[in-house]
């Protein structure tokens, strides 16, 4: 990318702007000043390496305030306002500290600086033991936020019944920084995801809650092979065949309603040649 370059012309002393001052008559008394140049410091080069452990609770707060708004967040912790991202938080600490263990936690860096989260977990993790529902239990204790229990075991059954009966890697959650979406980061980090998935010549899957995100992973290969309102949000559950694509597997269960689009005839492609064009 080539540097910023920004032009800054200095304002005279009354106010008059710099390109303005010289038609001002001022030419005599003011010293003529050519326009300074100034090269704008470039963000550093964009990175995605797996997250370092002491990033964790920066990869949460980044989820928590990217994720907040997602349709179904709001529907499943209605009226929780401002204490919906504290909690949500502290959720995805505990949720990421897990992905580590079993599976990656990819992180988005400029710098040190980290703008995106993406996470995957293999075959056989996607279900949260006894030990981490006791954990999440307690963190919804902490948050004062039990009451949305029965809203959140409704959430999760939905979701599980669609899980696919073959193996696959479970994707999520992912995020860019509130402030940097649209820039072609959440492409980049879910190339890399789309990478680990081919080089295991796993099968993909995620679910997601918004039109525009179906858009995005459909370019990375994903196809929709589902679609049920969950709590009233629709829910789209998404799938990826190892080097793009053959026929997906079966849910674990039926779903309760067949796989339909929101761009209809659509066709899934190529991670890789959808994401260089889109470069
Ligand atoms: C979804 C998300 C990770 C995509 O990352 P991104 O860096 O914004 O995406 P990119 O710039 O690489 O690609 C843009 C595409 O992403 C999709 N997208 C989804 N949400 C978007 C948003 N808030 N802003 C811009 N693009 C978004 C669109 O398909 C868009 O393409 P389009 O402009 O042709 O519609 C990011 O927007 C985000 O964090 N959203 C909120 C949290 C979320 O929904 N996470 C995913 C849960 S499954």
């Amino acid at each position: 990318m080539p540097p910023v370059i920004r032009m800054r012309m200095p304002a005279s002393s009354d106010g008059v702007s710099g390109s303005l001052a010289p038609l001002a008559g001022r030419v005599g008394r003011a010293t003529l000043q050519r326009p300074m140049v100034q090269a704008m410091p470039t963000s550093p080069p964009l990175a995605i390496r797996p997250l370092e452990p002491a990033s964790i609770p920066a990869a949460a707060r980044l989820l928590a305030a990217s994720m907040r708004d997602n349709p179904l967040h709001q529907r499943v912790f209605a009226g929780e306002g401002t204490r919906l991202e504290p909690l949500l938080a502290d959720a995805f600490i505990r949720l990421l500290r897990r992905q580590m263990r079993t599976g990656h936690v990819l992180a988005a860096c400029e710098g040190d600086v980290l703008v995106g989260v993406a996470a995957m977990v293999p075959p056989g993790q996607c279900q949260p033991d006894l030990r981490e529902k006791l954990a999440m239990l307690s963190i919804l204790a902490r948050g004062r936020a039990l009451r949305h229990l029965p809203r959140i075991a409704r959430w999760l059954r939905a979701w599980a019944r669609h899980d696919p009966e073959c193996a696959h890697w479970h994707l999520g959650p992912a995020a860019v920084d509130r402030a940097r979406q649209g820039q072609g980061i959440g492409s980049r980090l879910m190339e890399a995801v789309c990478d680990r998935l081919d080089v295991s010549q796993g099968v993909g899957y995620l679910e997601t809650d918004t039109p525009a995100n179906v858009r995005l992973y459909r370019r990375g290969g994903f196809e929709v092979v589902a679609e049920e309102p969950v709590l009233g949000v629709p829910n789209w559950f998404m799938q990826r065949q190892p080097g793009v694509c053959s026929t997906p597997c079966p849910a674990r269960t039926t779903p309760a309603s067949t796989a339909s689009s929101p761009t209809p005839g659509a066709a899934p492609q190529s991670a890789k040649r959808v994401i260089e064009s889109a470069r």
